[in-house]
């Protein structure tokens, strides 16, 4: 870390600051892994830096988008039209107007209603739109409830008996084309055996799809795989040797069947950290207060999730203490760890907080009417 300080000299704080050199490496590592020919469409949603796109773009990704807006700058940056998904269970019509006029791979769609909509508005521009049915399968992820998405009681997707219901009207249906089925269980997932768990979901629905006739060409898993945010330092780079095999070995793909995977924050995740500089340090009887020039409106992470990110001064002092590290936005909530031990650290030193690369900037807000913080890179 000490290697980025003449990096981050002279710029003025808050700002983030992404280390291309690392998401090269794990974009090397997920190919490297992906010895089985899987498609991967990058979720746009987690870090959509123009510098970061182009990286992942060069390795042959395609992206998966929630919005109309996230088509175009997918389109903007490159990517091809027949790399690029769109899910969401809200699309409004222009969203799905803008992904038909790009002549997207395939929305996945999140309800029969929705499926009738995007069936009109193809038929109004005389094309048949690819769709993938995304099915809640009832799992348990195991993360925070907030970025939990595949249980029974989430927003996303319709049940496997809702699919069955709906066979006859999807193929009855003139403008799209059933090519496929779509899952996302949850983000920052660290236990495989969950991923095992959606693959056998997977297969028992195959299997009973086949036994009505139906084989269909294409299958997206989703992303989820989870990142290190206790030691980033020392494990920068997810498992993607493990994570592939758990669905190589425990999916049971349909011959010529292609598999898809939408991940976000385990391919920018650790590449990207907020840089902030020490304010004040505020020594009450209780607590010593480490205010720092960054908060929840850069971050969210914490306030919104309890999520906690890896704090690193880059003081020099040998002695350590005992820290509340906050920000400055008027909300308790702003608060970035309770009772953190770091070097001593005074007015004006940097603090770093990790893994900030995914849902960092995308989710960063100008609350209490603040600037914006700015990217930076190194190579
Ligand atoms: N596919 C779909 C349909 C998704 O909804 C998501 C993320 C992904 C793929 C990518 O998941 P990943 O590989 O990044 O786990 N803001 C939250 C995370 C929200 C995730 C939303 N969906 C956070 O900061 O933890």
């Amino acid at each position: 870390m000490e290697s980025f300080l003449p990096h981050f000299e002279g710029k003025e704080t808050p700002f983030y600051f992404y280390d291309l050199g690392l998401l090269s490496d794990t974009i090397a590592a997920i190919k490297s892994a992906n010895r089985y020919g899987y498609h991967i469409h990058y979720a746009l949603k987690a870090n959509n830096n123009p510098e970061i796109l182009k990286r992942i773009k060069e390795a042959g990704f395609g992206v998966d988008c929630v919005s109309g807006n996230e088509v175009k700058i997918g389109v903007k940056n490159g990517f091809q039209s027949s790399h690029i998904v769109l899910a969401g269970v809200g699309k409004t019509d222009k969203e799905i107007e803008i992904a038909l006029d790009a002549d997207i791979f395939s929305f996945n769609v999140e309800s029969i209603a929705e499926l009738k909509v995007i069936d009109e508005l193809a038929g109004k521009r005389g094309k048949v739109a690819n769709i993938s049915m995304r099915i809640n399968p009832a799992i348990d992820a195991g993360t925070h409830h907030y970025i939990t998405t595949g249980a029974k009681e989430n927003k996303f997707g319709i049940s496997g008996d809702e699919l069955f219901e709906s066979l006859q009207l999807i193929n009855e249906l003139k403008h799209i084309d059933f090519i496929g089925l779509h899952f996302h269980i949850g983000s920052q997932i660290n236990d495989l055996n969950r991923f095992k768990n959606l693959c056998e979901k997977v297969n028992e629905l195959q299997k009973a799809l086949h036994d009505t006739g139906l084989s269909l060409p294409h299958l997206n898993v989703g992303g989820g795989l989870g990142i290190n945010y206790q030691d980033p330092i020392n494990d920068p780079i997810p498992d993607f040797e493990g994570y592939f095999r758990v669905f190589h070995e425990n999916l049971e793909l349909l011959p010529d069947q292609e598999l898809h995977f939408e991940l976000g924050r385990s391919i920018v995740g650790q590449c990207g950290y907020l840089v902030s500089r020490t304010l004040y340090v505020k020594e009450s009887p209780h607590t010593n207060f480490l205010i720092l020039d960054a908060g929840m409106t850069e971050l969210m992470r914490p306030a919104l999730y309890q999520a906690k990110h890896k704090i690193v001064s880059l003081s020099n002092a040998s002695l350590n203490k005992v820290y509340d590290v906050v920000g400055p936005i008027c909300e308790s909530s702003d608060s970035f760890g309770k009772a953190i031990e770091l070097p001593e650290t005074k007015r004006g030193d940097f603090v770093v907080i990790c893994s900030a690369g995914a849902y960092g900037e995308t989710m960063k807000n100008a609350y209490n009417a603040r600037d914006l913080a700015k990217p930076y890179y190194k190579d």
